[in-house]
């Protein structure tokens, strides 16, 4: 028996007796006061009431497959091969490892934690178990390199409508895909790109963080916010979340495949943090006011007049104190 088997039982705060715990799960009593103590000990709250069982009190939010592959539209179930893990190094590096061994799905998978999750840049991506949401998919593009031009733009913007069906909240995007709530940052993209060009493909790894129920977090180096913190009156569920998340990607991928960036434009300058603002680039060398993308993704600032663009990449742009 697995502990989230136990935990989705408990999860909606009610008694249940270890009789009835142990006859759904098709287990002793002995092994499900084994579980719950094994519960406790990793921090959930769990009452013994005598004579009646025990009750969750809080709210777990668990991730289980079933639950987001029925919350998937049409036939896009079919299309992908879904796994959770309870924890790994870093969902991107699970993902290359299921397309080294090949696999004729897409993979996709989600991991309750990260032990090694990787930021833009080199930073660490902070991991916490439970909390947040770490999701990669491995992803076929068809064209060569440079038909990749605005996808990173296009998964933010597909994050962002993800997240904004679900609440009723405003997600602003700072270039290239980074998600901002309330004005701080509450998710991040990375793309990673796999070997070499294979039969028309290029083989792109598109792994999202989502801050959900964070509350703390020592090691992040920036300003930095959690869907729980910015909007409390949502109740932010992880496997909503995930599914919304797959199913506009999914579709986002194959529009961009057919029709470029153009389609995705609109509605990523709609989000711009950074519209209007005077903002530097290059490492202070470049000084404008934020324009919003042009055609392929790059940033525009408008500087004397006229409009310069800042490749899509590795620059960073900074909203100028
Ligand atoms: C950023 O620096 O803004 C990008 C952060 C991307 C984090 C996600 S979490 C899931 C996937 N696995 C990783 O190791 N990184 C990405």
């Amino acid at each position: 028996m697995k502990l989230n088997s136990l935990l989705s039982i408990l999860a909606d705060q009610e008694v249940h007796s270890g009789e009835s715990l142990a006859r759904e799960l098709g287990v002793s009593r002995t092994a499900i006061w084994k579980q719950v103590r094994k519960a406790m000990s990793e921090g959930y709250a769990i009452e013994t009431i005598r004579g009646q069982g025990y009750r969750l009190s809080g709210r777990v939010d668990l991730l289980d497959r079933q639950v987001i592959l029925r919350q998937l539209e049409g036939n896009l179930a079919s299309q992908i091969e879904l796994e959770i893990l309870g924890e790994t190094d870093s969902t991107n590096a699970e993902v290359a490892r299921r397309l080294a061994r090949g696999q004729s799905r897409i993979p996709v998978i989600l991991a309750d934690c990260q032990t090694a999750g990787r930021g833009r840049r080199g930073r660490n991506w902070s991991s916490p178990k439970g909390q947040n949401l770490y999701l990669s998919l491995g992803l076929p593009i068809k064209g060569d390199f440079t038909s990749l031009d605005g996808l990173s733009l296009v998964l933010g913007v597909a994050a962002a409508e993800a997240l904004e069906s679900i609440g009723k909240a405003s997600i602003k995007l700072k270039w290239p895909n980074d998600l901002f709530a309330e004005g701080r940052k509450c998710s991040g993209i990375l793309v990673e790109i796999q070997g070499e060009l294979q039969q028309g493909y290029v083989q792109v790894i598109a792994g999202i963080g989502i801050n959900v129920h964070m509350q703390q977090a020592d090691e992040v180096d920036q300003p930095w916010t959690s869907l729980d913190l910015a909007w409390p009156e949502i109740t932010w569920i992880r496997n909503s979340l995930a599914a919304a998340i797959i199913e506009a990607i999914l579709k986002s991928v194959s529009t961009f495949e057919k029709e470029g960036f153009e389609p995705f434009r609109e509605h990523w300058q709609a989000r711009d943090l950074f519209k209007g603002k005077t903002v530097a680039a290059r490492e202070g060398q470049l000084k404008g006011v934020g324009s919003g993308v042009d055609s392929q993704g790059n940033y525009l600032l408008e500087v004397d007049g006229s409009q310069v663009a800042v490749r899509a990449g590795d620059i960073s742009l900074r909203v100028k104190p």
